[in-house]
């Protein structure tokens, strides 16, 4: 089959990035797949981080291009943007509005109408029932968890094709890392594309797809995540960590 370049959600070619004389990263190549997890995973200060800056725009590569949907992400920016969700490793939020207004902001924001952003909210909040209590609360009396949450109901809002999430899970409680799995699943069955970057290899192993595996700015493996896959074995095998 022909996968034309446009039905690529996300295309990295040979990004390098520098700090002064520090490379962080060398040569990054990768393709995110439509109807995929796709994941990043690797030691504190391998790149994932700068890497998901770079694919978003909010980073200058050294050198290098992404293209979101065949668009490049910094010539064409506007384009690119409607495509994608991003939602950083710090979740930051304006702390003086409620939960409620916040959803209405990021709707309004993606071309919503106070309509549709009801009628979504309505919907999207069944993924986590426990935040209709705290909804109408300020986003300052919310816990770490919550605003994760929060940020996850509003990032499905406008339909994107293309989910980008920094260290999802790190704030969530289990029941609600089981319930986010099964919803980044669930977004990617129909048609969109997730790319993320985790710690948790026992979350990876259940509900991404393909994983790579960055070291010290590298790219040190790249592999379907199937039911059989060690993934642990495979990190520590390939980062020589004994
Ligand atoms: N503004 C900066 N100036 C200089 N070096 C930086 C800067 N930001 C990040 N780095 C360095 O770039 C490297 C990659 O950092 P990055 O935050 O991308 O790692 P990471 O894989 O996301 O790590 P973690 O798992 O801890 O989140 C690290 O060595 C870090 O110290
Ligand atoms: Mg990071």
């Amino acid at each position: 089959m022909n996968i034309s370049r446009n039905d690529i959600p996300l295309k990295i070619e040979s990004v390098c990035k520098k700090y002064s004389d520090k490379k962080v990263l060398e040569n990054i190549s990768l393709i995110a797949e439509k109807g995929k997890v796709n994941a990043i995973i690797g030691p504190n200060g391998a790149g994932k981080t700068t890497l998901i800056k770079i694919i978003v725009g909010l980073l200058q590569a050294t050198s290098g291009e992404v293209y979101i949907f065949g668009k490049n992400n910094i010539r064409e920016n506007d384009a690119v943007k409607k495509d994608l969700f991003y939602i950083s490793d710090d979740v930051s939020c304006y702390e003086y509005l409620s939960g409620e207004e916040f959803v209405y902001f990021t709707g309004n924001l993606r071309g919503l109408n106070r309509k549709e952003i009801g009628a979504k909210l309505k919907s999207l909040i069944q993924i986590f029932p426990e935040m209709e209590k705290n909804i109408k609360d300020p986003i300052s009396e919310y816990s770490k968890g919550s605003r994760q949450k929060l940020v996850f109901i509003c990032s499905l809002l406008s339909d994107p094709k293309l989910l980008i999430i920094d260290e999802p899970i790190v704030g969530l409680d289990p029941v609600s890392i089981t319930v986010f799995g099964k919803e980044l699943k669930k977004f990617a069955q129909k048609g969109g594309a997730v790319f993320l970057s985790t710690h948790i290899l026992s979350f990876a192993k259940d509900y991404v797809d393909k994983v790579c595996i960055l070291g010290e700015g590298k790219i040190l493996v790249e592999a379907e995540v199937k039911k059989d896959t060690n993934l642990e074995f495979m990190y520590k095998k390939v980062l020589d960590i004994k």
